[in-house]
């Protein structure tokens, strides 16, 4: 019961922060943890920011990059726009919305973060296989655009398929890692991957088109 009640004084805590230092969400708070636990950011690094909307974890991600840093933002729904961050309006299981984000970052990314949720159907296990679905596209966009050594920092709401997820992860990154931060609701079901020097052992490559300047990218090669 304690414990409980000082849970819901914790999530009351995260949202009067995030309303009081101008953060759109309370998930930033979320995002916070994660660097501070598993140092995500670099200064100067190029990050791919899925399900990005309303923009909470753009603005800690800007904030951890620097101005030498590139942020782009992919979400269905648009986002109001952030001073130095460039987003995309789109489905990321398109190709035409990944290509947007390749062309926006200019090249690879050194992290991908998906905060991608499904629309909540209350059905716990189909709710947990649109969530495993949408990771599967996650980690196609690692695939075609994360450097060697780069890092994924993933969502999903848990349930048996956890395991292949984890398995499919682990073919593609040395060490991988299942968190659960503090400014997660104690009754959620989500929990985040953390997935650290991804292999490149990849098939696709994203191939500078040579009729287009600037630089545009078209893909090559399927998905392992
Ligand atoms: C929990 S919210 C993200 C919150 C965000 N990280 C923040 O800090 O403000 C999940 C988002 O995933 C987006 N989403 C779900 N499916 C998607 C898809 N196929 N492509 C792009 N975005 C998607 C939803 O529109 C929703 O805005």
């Amino acid at each position: 019961m304690r414990e409980r009640w000082l849970n819901e004084r914790r999530q009351e805590h995260y949202y009067r922060l995030a309303k009081k230092t101008g953060f759109r969400s309370r998930a930033s708070f979320k995002l916070i943890q994660i660097d501070e636990r598993f140092d995500i950011f670099r200064e100067g690094d190029a990050v791919a920011d899925l399900g990005a909307a309303p923009g909470g974890w753009l603005q800690v991600a800007k904030e951890l990059v620097g101005e030498k840093g590139r942020v782009v933002g992919v979400d269905l729904r648009p986002i109001k726009r952030l001073e130095d961050v460039v987003t995309i309006t789109g489905d990321i299981t398109e190709d035409s919305t990944m290509l947007a984000l390749v062309n926006e970052l200019g090249g690879k990314a050194d992290v991908v973060l998906s905060d991608m949720a499904p629309d909540i159907s209350g059905n716990y296990s189909t709710d947990h296989a649109r969530s495993v679905y949408l990771c599967k596209h996650a980690l196609g966009v690692c695939d075609r655009v994360l450097k060697k050594n780069g890092k994924l920092v993933m969502k999903v709401f848990m349930g048996d398929m956890i395991k292949t997820l984890r398995e499919e992860t682990e073919r593609r990154f040395a060490e991988v890692k299942m968190h659960s931060p503090d400014a997660s609701r104690p009754t959620s079901s989500e929990m985040y991957i953390i997935a650290t020097g991804f292999k490149a052992q990849t098939r696709v490559k994203m191939v500078e088109n040579q009729e287009e300047k600037p630089k545009r990218f078209t893909i090559k090669g399927d998905l392992l």
